[in-house]
């Protein structure tokens, strides 16, 4: 049975006396390190980008080399992108670690597929946020936290899962709560959610909204029924707190009829078939290494499959729907 944290796991004091060095000032490292200031904890912040370091120094936070960073700081915080990180790694970290060093990834990727192997004498820890680095931030501000996954990978001074719990309350995600696993099932559960049910949600609304233009439907109104009205985001938030069961039986008997009734045509075999390729390719490092690859040579393929979706006629539609539903704000 895995083991849930809440803030009475944890002992914020312990990180009185420590720095910790903020690696990457990105989509997740700002709204992490605004949570830490926020919460008394002493921070650095290692910024490479002209345009980022102004940000960081407008938050208070004035921006240092990542080297130094690494030199002044207990604790290191790896907010770099999963497939940057390595070169940064050897180049500007590793040289810099000594005994008394931790490091914290938001994701287990790096560890997991060896891409980094940090040296036997420091520590090693994860806390991987389920949710958007502006949820983040705007989670630890309602007061409400966040979800996250939590791993001890190498704990060289016997004290790694004091600071992952006192880091993890300090960020506010044990507000919420926060998931024990290894660094191997938080990188294989992550990587098969973008892999596995982004896929198949993309191509569920995609193909329904396409049906339903070739049918005549306004495309307004098709649009917004599919997922701009956020039904589907209530249905779902539902079933986070009580349960899909609940969820379901929350709605209508129509739409309970209709659903259950129809279950059983999209039971496709296939389905169950294309998800176990999908994990075995995560597991057996068949995406670790096309992502090296990927990356290494510039992102051609991604480059590639985002310019043929940006061609799809839909999103024209789903602009003008969103413009008109929400106004000019957004
Ligand atoms: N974003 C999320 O919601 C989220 C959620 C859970 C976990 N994570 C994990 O958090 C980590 C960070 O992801 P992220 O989404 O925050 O990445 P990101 O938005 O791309 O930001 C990463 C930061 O690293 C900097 N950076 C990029 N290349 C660099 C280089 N060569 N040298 C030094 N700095 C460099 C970026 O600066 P510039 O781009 O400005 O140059 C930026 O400040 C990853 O491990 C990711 O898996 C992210």
């Amino acid at each position: 049975m895995p083991i849930v944290y809440h803030e009475e796991d944890s002992n914020i004091s312990i990180l009185q006396d420590k720095i910790v060095g903020i690696l990457g000032y990105g989509s997740l490292g700002r709204p992490v390190a605004l949570n830490l200031q926020d919460s008394g904890v002493k921070l650095q912040v290692g910024v490479h980008n002209l345009d980022r370091q102004a940000v960081a120094l407008a938050d208070g936070l004035p921006p240092l080399p990542i080297e130094q960073v690494v030199k002044n700081t207990d604790i290191l915080l790896m907010l770099l992108p999963d497939e940057v990180m390595p070169q940064v790694y050897i180049e500007k970290i590793s040289p810099y670690l000594h005994k008394a060093h931790t490091l914290i990834f938001a994701s287990g990727y790096n560890i997991a597929f060896g891409f980094i192997e940090p040296p036997p004498f420091v520590d090693v820890g994860l806390i991987a946020p389920r949710t958007f680095g502006d949820a983040v931030r705007e989670r630890y501000l309602s007061g409400e936290g966040f979800y996250s996954c939590v791993a001890a990978g190498q704990d060289a001074s016997g004290h790694l899962w004091d600071t992952i719990l006192a880091l993890a309350k300090a960020i506010g995600s044990l507000r919420a709560g926060a998931v024990e696993v290894t660094i191997e099932q938080e990188t294989e559960l992550d990587l098969f959610m973008q892999q596995a049910i982004l896929p198949a949600v993309h191509h569920v609304l995609t193909t329904a909204a396409n049906l339903l233009l070739a049918r005549g439907y306004p495309p307004e109104a098709a649009m917004m029924d599919l997922y701009i009205s956020g039904e589907l985001n209530d249905y779902l938030s539902r079933a986070a707190i009580h349960g899909l069961l609940h969820a379901l039986q929350s709605s209508s008997l129509t739409a309970q009829f209709g659903t259950l009734s129809r279950l059983e045509r999209f039971n496709e075999s296939k389905m169950a078939r294309l998800m176990e390729v999908t994990l075995d390719e995560i597991r057996n490092e068949t995406f670790a290494r096309d992502w090296a690859r990927e990356y290494t040579g510039g992102y051609p393929r991604l480059q590639k499959l985002v310019r043929q979706q940006e061609k799809l006629d839909l999103w024209e539609l789903e602009k003008q729907t969103i413009e008109l539903l929400r106004g000019e704000e957004d």
